[in-house]
Protein backbone atom coordinates (compact mmCIF):
# COMPACT_ATOMS: atom_id res chain seq x y z
CA UNK A 1 0.00 0.00 0.00
CA UNK A 2 1.39 3.29 -0.90
CA UNK A 3 -0.04 6.70 -0.46
CA UNK A 4 0.40 9.68 -3.08
CA UNK A 5 -0.61 13.12 -3.84
CA UNK A 6 -2.07 14.36 -7.27
CA UNK A 7 1.04 17.02 -7.13
CA UNK A 8 3.36 13.64 -7.09
CA UNK A 9 1.47 11.40 -9.32
CA UNK A 10 -0.63 13.98 -11.51
CA UNK A 11 -1.57 11.26 -14.16
CA UNK A 12 -3.42 9.14 -11.95
CA UNK A 13 -6.11 11.38 -11.89
CA UNK A 14 -7.93 9.88 -14.65
CA UNK A 15 -8.07 6.48 -12.51
CA UNK A 16 -9.30 8.11 -9.40
CA UNK A 17 -12.12 10.15 -10.98
CA UNK A 18 -13.61 6.93 -11.73
CA UNK A 19 -13.34 5.68 -8.02
CA UNK A 20 -14.95 9.24 -6.80
CA UNK A 21 -17.71 9.03 -9.84
CA UNK A 22 -18.62 5.89 -9.12
CA UNK A 23 -19.42 6.15 -5.44
CA UNK A 24 -22.01 9.40 -5.55
CA UNK A 25 -25.47 9.75 -7.02
CA UNK A 26 -25.23 11.66 -10.16
CA UNK A 27 -27.00 14.98 -9.26
CA UNK A 28 -23.74 15.61 -6.99
CA UNK A 29 -21.73 16.25 -10.39
CA UNK A 30 -24.07 19.11 -11.14
CA UNK A 31 -23.19 21.76 -8.52
CA UNK A 32 -21.83 25.29 -10.41
CA UNK A 33 -19.92 26.25 -7.50
CA UNK A 34 -16.69 22.88 -7.98
CA UNK A 35 -17.49 23.74 -11.60
CA UNK A 36 -15.81 27.18 -11.26
CA UNK A 37 -13.86 26.56 -8.63
CA UNK A 38 -12.33 23.07 -8.57
CA UNK A 39 -9.80 23.86 -11.62
CA UNK A 40 -7.97 26.39 -9.48
CA UNK A 41 -9.03 23.91 -6.29
CA UNK A 42 -6.61 20.98 -8.51
CA UNK A 43 -3.77 23.65 -9.19
CA UNK A 44 -3.51 25.19 -5.92
CA UNK A 45 -4.16 22.41 -3.56
CA UNK A 46 -3.10 18.98 -4.78
CA UNK A 47 -0.62 18.02 -1.78
CA UNK A 48 -3.92 17.75 -0.10
CA UNK A 49 -5.04 15.71 -2.81
CA UNK A 50 -3.90 12.37 -1.48
CA UNK A 51 -4.61 8.28 -3.48
CA UNK A 52 -3.90 5.19 -1.56
CA UNK A 53 -2.30 2.98 -4.23
CA UNK A 54 -2.61 -0.66 -4.06
CA UNK A 55 -0.33 -2.97 -6.60
CA UNK A 56 -0.05 0.35 -8.49
CA UNK A 57 -4.14 0.73 -8.96
CA UNK A 58 -5.83 3.55 -7.21
CA UNK A 59 -7.90 2.54 -4.45
CA UNK A 60 -9.08 5.31 -2.30
CA UNK A 61 -8.33 8.99 -2.24
CA UNK A 62 -9.83 12.43 -0.55
CA UNK A 63 -8.96 15.88 -0.34
CA UNK A 64 -9.35 19.06 1.55
CA UNK A 65 -8.69 22.30 1.44
CA UNK A 66 -6.86 25.31 3.39
CA UNK A 67 -8.94 28.16 4.59
CA UNK A 68 -9.16 30.80 7.03
CA UNK A 69 -11.26 29.82 10.19
CA UNK A 70 -11.57 31.70 13.37
CA UNK A 71 -12.30 28.65 15.30
CA UNK A 72 -16.15 29.99 16.25
CA UNK A 73 -19.16 28.26 14.84
CA UNK A 74 -20.17 31.02 13.91
CA UNK A 75 -17.50 31.50 11.70
CA UNK A 76 -18.07 27.95 9.76
CA UNK A 77 -18.76 28.09 5.72
CA UNK A 78 -23.14 27.66 5.44
CA UNK A 79 -20.82 24.03 4.33
CA UNK A 80 -19.01 22.34 0.78
CA UNK A 81 -19.65 24.97 -1.47
CA UNK A 82 -18.63 28.29 1.04
CA UNK A 83 -15.71 26.27 1.99
CA UNK A 84 -14.19 25.97 -1.62
CA UNK A 85 -14.86 29.16 -2.55
CA UNK A 86 -13.52 30.47 0.60
CA UNK A 87 -10.28 28.32 0.39
CA UNK A 88 -9.44 29.73 -3.35
CA UNK A 89 -10.76 33.36 -2.74
CA UNK A 90 -8.91 33.38 0.13
CA UNK A 91 -5.54 32.35 -1.64
CA UNK A 92 -5.90 34.76 -4.34
CA UNK A 93 -6.58 37.38 -2.06
CA UNK A 94 -2.99 36.26 0.13
CA UNK A 95 -5.17 35.31 3.45
CA UNK A 96 -3.38 32.95 5.42
CA UNK A 97 -4.81 29.74 6.22
CA UNK A 98 -5.70 28.12 9.40
CA UNK A 99 -7.45 24.95 9.15
CA UNK A 100 -7.91 22.49 6.77
CA UNK A 101 -11.36 21.22 5.63
CA UNK A 102 -11.55 17.47 4.41
CA UNK A 103 -13.79 18.15 1.29
CA UNK A 104 -14.40 13.89 -0.17
CA UNK A 105 -13.49 10.55 0.62
CA UNK A 106 -14.25 7.89 -1.71
CA UNK A 107 -12.92 4.19 -1.42
CA UNK A 108 -13.02 1.61 -4.44
CA UNK A 109 -16.05 -0.83 -3.43
CA UNK A 110 -13.86 -3.84 -3.27
CA UNK A 111 -12.01 -1.97 -0.76
CA UNK A 112 -14.78 -1.00 1.84
CA UNK A 113 -14.57 -1.63 5.37
CA UNK A 114 -11.09 -2.01 5.81
CA UNK A 115 -10.20 1.06 7.46
CA UNK A 116 -9.23 3.02 4.05
CA UNK A 117 -10.84 6.01 4.67
CA UNK A 118 -8.93 6.56 7.93
CA UNK A 119 -5.75 6.04 6.56
CA UNK A 120 -6.86 8.83 3.71
CA UNK A 121 -8.11 11.36 6.68
CA UNK A 122 -4.77 10.37 9.04
CA UNK A 123 -2.63 11.36 5.80
CA UNK A 124 -4.65 14.52 5.20
CA UNK A 125 -4.65 15.59 9.30
CA UNK A 126 -0.80 15.15 9.02
CA UNK A 127 -0.07 17.41 6.53
CA UNK A 128 -1.89 19.56 8.06
CA UNK A 129 -0.43 19.58 11.52
CA UNK A 130 3.35 19.76 9.74
CA UNK A 131 1.75 22.83 7.04
CA UNK A 132 0.87 24.36 10.95
CA UNK A 133 -2.93 24.58 10.25
CA UNK A 134 -4.38 24.69 14.19
CA UNK A 135 -7.88 23.20 13.25
CA UNK A 136 -9.13 20.28 11.18
CA UNK A 137 -13.24 20.52 10.05
CA UNK A 138 -15.24 18.73 7.38
CA UNK A 139 -19.02 19.30 6.45
CA UNK A 140 -19.25 15.81 6.30
CA UNK A 141 -22.10 13.86 3.90
CA UNK A 142 -23.11 11.21 6.55
CA UNK A 143 -23.57 7.79 4.52
CA UNK A 144 -27.07 6.40 5.61
CA UNK A 145 -28.78 9.78 5.97
CA UNK A 146 -30.36 9.32 2.75
CA UNK A 147 -32.42 6.70 4.26
CA UNK A 148 -34.02 9.79 6.68
CA UNK A 149 -34.44 12.68 3.95
CA UNK A 150 -37.69 13.89 6.53
CA UNK A 151 -35.41 14.06 9.23
CA UNK A 152 -33.63 17.74 9.83
CA UNK A 153 -29.37 16.83 10.24
CA UNK A 154 -29.70 18.69 13.51
CA UNK A 155 -32.27 15.53 14.55
CA UNK A 156 -30.16 12.98 12.71
CA UNK A 157 -26.45 14.15 13.97
CA UNK A 158 -28.02 13.45 17.79
CA UNK A 159 -29.13 9.71 16.88
CA UNK A 160 -26.34 7.41 18.66
CA UNK A 161 -25.82 3.64 19.33
CA UNK A 162 -26.05 2.47 22.87
CA UNK A 163 -21.93 2.47 22.88
CA UNK A 164 -22.41 6.74 22.50
CA UNK A 165 -21.58 6.58 18.57
CA UNK A 166 -23.52 7.63 15.86
CA UNK A 167 -26.31 5.60 14.21
CA UNK A 168 -24.09 6.93 10.81
CA UNK A 169 -21.31 4.44 9.69
CA UNK A 170 -19.43 7.57 8.22
CA UNK A 171 -19.84 9.59 11.32
CA UNK A 172 -18.61 6.80 13.54
CA UNK A 173 -15.32 6.85 11.26
CA UNK A 174 -14.66 10.53 12.22
CA UNK A 175 -15.79 9.87 16.27
CA UNK A 176 -13.36 6.92 16.34
CA UNK A 177 -10.82 9.30 15.24
CA UNK A 178 -11.59 11.81 17.93
CA UNK A 179 -13.29 13.87 16.11
CA UNK A 180 -16.51 16.27 17.50
CA UNK A 181 -19.78 16.92 16.19
CA UNK A 182 -20.27 20.72 15.49
CA UNK A 183 -23.14 21.70 13.56
CA UNK A 184 -25.21 21.38 10.78
CA UNK A 185 -23.81 22.84 7.18
CA UNK A 186 -27.48 23.84 6.35
CA UNK A 187 -26.78 25.45 3.37
CA UNK A 188 -23.51 23.03 2.10
CA UNK A 189 -24.58 21.96 -1.93
CA UNK A 190 -27.11 23.44 -3.73
CA UNK A 191 -28.21 21.72 -6.75
CA UNK A 192 -30.27 23.30 -9.57
CA UNK A 193 -31.42 22.44 -12.34
CA UNK A 194 -33.87 22.31 -15.21
CA UNK A 195 -36.51 19.47 -14.35
CA UNK A 196 -36.02 17.54 -17.40
CA UNK A 197 -32.05 17.77 -16.05
CA UNK A 198 -33.40 16.74 -12.29
CA UNK A 199 -35.35 13.55 -14.35
CA UNK A 200 -32.45 12.26 -15.80
CA UNK A 201 -29.90 12.96 -12.69
CA UNK A 202 -32.74 10.99 -10.88
CA UNK A 203 -33.88 8.36 -13.40
CA UNK A 204 -37.21 9.30 -12.27
CA UNK A 205 -40.21 11.29 -13.74
CA UNK A 206 -41.25 14.20 -11.79
CA UNK A 207 -45.42 14.82 -13.14
CA UNK A 208 -46.55 17.67 -10.72
CA UNK A 209 -44.92 20.21 -8.46
CA UNK A 210 -43.98 19.23 -5.30
CA UNK A 211 -40.95 17.97 -2.97
CA UNK A 212 -39.63 14.43 -3.81
CA UNK A 213 -37.24 11.90 -1.97
CA UNK A 214 -34.41 11.02 -4.83
CA UNK A 215 -32.50 8.16 -4.24
CA UNK A 216 -28.97 9.45 -2.73
CA UNK A 217 -30.42 13.10 -1.76
CA UNK A 218 -29.95 13.29 1.79
CA UNK A 219 -33.69 16.31 2.24
CA UNK A 220 -35.73 16.20 -0.35
CA UNK A 221 -35.83 17.66 -3.82
CA UNK A 222 -38.07 20.40 -5.03
CA UNK A 223 -39.30 20.69 -8.48
CA UNK A 224 -41.32 22.95 -9.69
CA UNK A 225 -43.11 22.65 -13.19
CA UNK A 226 -44.15 26.04 -13.68
CA UNK A 227 -40.75 27.29 -13.19
CA UNK A 228 -39.09 24.23 -14.99
CA UNK A 229 -37.10 24.02 -12.10
CA UNK A 230 -35.65 21.31 -9.52
CA UNK A 231 -33.81 22.41 -6.80
CA UNK A 232 -32.07 20.40 -4.21
CA UNK A 233 -30.56 22.24 -0.93
CA UNK A 234 -27.83 19.84 0.73
CA UNK A 235 -27.42 19.83 4.07
CA UNK A 236 -24.26 18.12 5.45
CA UNK A 237 -22.46 18.15 9.65
CA UNK A 238 -19.36 20.13 10.43
CA UNK A 239 -17.44 17.86 12.85
CA UNK A 240 -14.27 19.16 14.05
CA UNK A 241 -11.04 16.80 14.36
CA UNK A 242 -8.48 17.17 17.32
C1 LIG B 1 -17.81 6.33 3.28
C2 LIG B 1 -16.58 5.59 2.82
C3 LIG B 1 -15.49 6.58 2.42
C4 LIG B 1 -16.09 4.71 3.99
O1 LIG B 1 -14.89 4.08 3.61
P1 LIG B 1 -14.33 2.79 4.41
O2 LIG B 1 -12.85 2.75 4.16
O3 LIG B 1 -15.14 1.62 4.08
O4 LIG B 1 -14.59 3.24 5.91
P2 LIG B 1 -14.43 2.37 7.20
O5 LIG B 1 -13.67 1.09 6.89
O6 LIG B 1 -13.89 3.30 8.23
O7 LIG B 1 -15.92 2.01 7.54
C5 LIG B 1 -16.73 2.96 8.13
C6 LIG B 1 -18.02 2.39 8.53
O8 LIG B 1 -18.81 2.23 7.34
C7 LIG B 1 -19.22 0.88 7.22
N1 LIG B 1 -19.23 0.57 5.80
C8 LIG B 1 -18.23 0.76 4.92
N2 LIG B 1 -18.62 0.33 3.72
C9 LIG B 1 -19.87 -0.14 3.85
C10 LIG B 1 -20.80 -0.73 2.94
N3 LIG B 1 -20.52 -0.91 1.67
N4 LIG B 1 -22.00 -1.08 3.42
C11 LIG B 1 -22.32 -0.89 4.72
N5 LIG B 1 -21.47 -0.34 5.62
C12 LIG B 1 -20.27 0.02 5.17
C13 LIG B 1 -18.18 0.09 7.96
O9 LIG B 1 -18.69 -1.16 8.38
C14 LIG B 1 -17.91 1.00 9.15
O10 LIG B 1 -18.96 0.92 10.11
P3 LIG B 1 -18.74 0.34 11.58
O11 LIG B 1 -18.65 1.55 12.44
O12 LIG B 1 -19.96 -0.43 11.85
O13 LIG B 1 -17.47 -0.47 11.58
C15 LIG B 1 -16.89 4.66 1.60
O14 LIG B 1 -17.96 3.81 1.96
C16 LIG B 1 -17.25 5.42 0.37
O15 LIG B 1 -16.39 5.73 -0.46
N6 LIG B 1 -18.56 5.77 0.19
C17 LIG B 1 -19.02 6.53 -0.93
C18 LIG B 1 -18.52 7.96 -0.92
C19 LIG B 1 -18.93 8.68 0.35
O16 LIG B 1 -20.08 8.64 0.75
N7 LIG B 1 -17.96 9.34 0.97
C20 LIG B 1 -18.23 10.04 2.21
C21 LIG B 1 -18.80 11.39 2.01
S1 LIG B 1 -17.54 12.53 1.51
Amino acid sequence: MEIVTRADRPELHEAAAVVFRERWPEFVFHDNVPKRYMGRVEEYFARYDVMVLDGGSVVAGGWGVPMAWDGSADDLPPGYDDALIRAVDGREAGIEPTSLSFMAVAVGSSHDRRGMAGVVLEELARRACSDGLTHVVAPLRPTWKHRYPMVSMAEYAGWSRPDGLSIDPWIRTHQRMGARVLCPAPRSMVIEGTVAEWESWADMVFPVSREYVVPGALNLVLIDRERDRGVYVEENLWVQHR
